[in-house]
């Protein structure tokens, strides 16, 4: 069948439909390009190189994938990879730190593990690129993009097509703010004017994007950080989640939503959607048995034990180290954020389909 050919990516279930109604049809990608800004929910390579402990190219990581371990936080692709792939994408979308033979004009992946919207957020276990060096990244980006299509203002229209995928902040809570042995934000602020705070600089970093061509704008919340394997082990009690977490990390998605609803009332020549990660519950349903603890095997800092053996069933795990979900979840979140058709309070466009196909004049 020609649209195995085609697949660079093993799919789980209900994807697989998908993919070949839409695959088989035509090979052109629903959005021209995609960029990708966050951390290691979305790296897939960009701190293979750098000094830190969060670099997961190392077996177990990438069991699941073609190529083993890539510097992907999981036991297969992630999110945005399988996302991408549903937008038609050919290939998943490459690390800024090796675009060696790839095409910059489909996007770049500047997302680094442990990196936050703060700079110094994550820099206990070593360096990363936080959101404004991810930026800056970009810029780079762009200018080549401008070389390519023969100018600025070619590369601005170019540039207004392209998707921009945002799923930063957790690492500003877990591995900031509720590390007091480190960091002083937990003294310095409330857990109210922490997210104002936090929110503030991301939207910032949002008006920036869009002063250098951002148009359509994919927003992600944070999840129940208080509920990873890592946040059980070290500051839970009975192994239950860690209720004062969620909810701290609970008002930073509040109002990175209402930056969005905000944004869009405000203007009218760019969209944004709210991804609502703490919408999507993780339960038998799904095929999920193992909700609380991780696949593979601990280090003391959440990351798997290198060359550990991990658990055989794996689609029956929510998380594959102390942090990170599994292929399985993340194939899940995906189909969810691409087409799912319920995020009560939204009004359209409510996923990344639409959000894609929309036409912004
Ligand atoms: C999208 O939605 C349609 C209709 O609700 C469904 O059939 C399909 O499986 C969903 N997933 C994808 C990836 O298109
Ligand atoms: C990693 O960085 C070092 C030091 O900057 C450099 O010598 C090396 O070539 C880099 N390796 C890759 C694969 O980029
Ligand atoms: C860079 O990408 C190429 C092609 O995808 C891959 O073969 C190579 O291993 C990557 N290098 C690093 C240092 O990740
Ligand atoms: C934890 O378990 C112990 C013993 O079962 C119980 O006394 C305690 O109240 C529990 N703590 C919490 C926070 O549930
Ligand atoms: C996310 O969805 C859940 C469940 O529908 C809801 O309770 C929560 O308020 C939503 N979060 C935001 C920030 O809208
Ligand atoms: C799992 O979650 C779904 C959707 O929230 C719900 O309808 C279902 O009852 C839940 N199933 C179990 C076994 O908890």
């Amino acid at each position: 069948m020609a649209c195995e050919t085609k697949i660079w990516l093993v799919l789980h279930f209900l994807l697989l439909a998908a993919c070949c109604m839409q695959h088989c049809v035509h090979g052109v990608s629903q959005v021209p390009c995609l960029f990708i800004f966050g951390d290691s929910l979305s790296d897939t390579g960009n701190n293979n190189n750098l000094s830190t402990s969060a670099k997961p190219i190392y077996h177990p990581y990438g069991i699941e994938h073609p190529h083993g371990p890539t510097g992907r936080f999981s036991d297969g692709y992630t999110t945005i990879d399988i996302i991408a792939q549903l937008l038609e994408f050919e290939n998943p979308i490459p690390p800024f730190a090796n675009l060696s033979g790839s095409d910059i004009l489909k996007g770049v992946n500047y997302a680094s593990g442990s990196a936050g919207i703060r700079e110094e957020t994550g820099k206990q276990l070593g360096n990363n690129i936080p959101l404004g060096l991810q930026l800056k990244n970009h810029r780079i980006i762009i200018s080549q993009i401008a070389t390519k299509l023969g100018g600025l203002t070619q590369a601005m229209q170019y540039l207004n097509k392209c998707l921009y995928y945002v799923n930063i902040g957790s690492n500003d809570y877990m591995n900031n703010y509720f590390q007091p042995q480190y960091y002083s934000t937990s003294r310095n602020y409330t857990p109210e004017q922490y997210a104002e705070v936090l929110v503030k600089h991301l939207s910032q970093y949002i008006q920036d994007l869009h002063g250098i061509g951002a148009r359509k704008f994919a927003l992600y919340g944070v999840g129940y950080v208080g509920c990873s394997p890592n946040s059980i082990a070290t500051r839970g009690t009975n192994g239950s989640c860690i209720k004062q977490e969620n909810l701290d990390a609970l008002i930073f998605s509040h109002k990175l939503r209402d930056l969005v609803d905000q944004n869009n009332n405000q203007y009218h020549d760019s969209k944004y959607i709210f991804i609502n990660s703490t919408a999507i519950k993780i339960n038998s349903s799904l095929g999920f048995t193992v909700i609380h603890a991780p696949c593979c095997p601990m280090r003391s800092d959440g990351m798997c034990i290198p060359g550990s053996k991990p658990c055989s069933n794996r689609k029956e795990y929510a998380f594959y180290d102390g942090f990170h979900p599994t292929f399985a979840l993340n194939s899940i979140t995906a189909s969810i954020i691409y087409n799912s058709t319920v995020s009560p309070g939204v009004t359209y466009p409510i996923n990344v389909q639409q959000l894609a196909q929309l036409v912004i004049s």
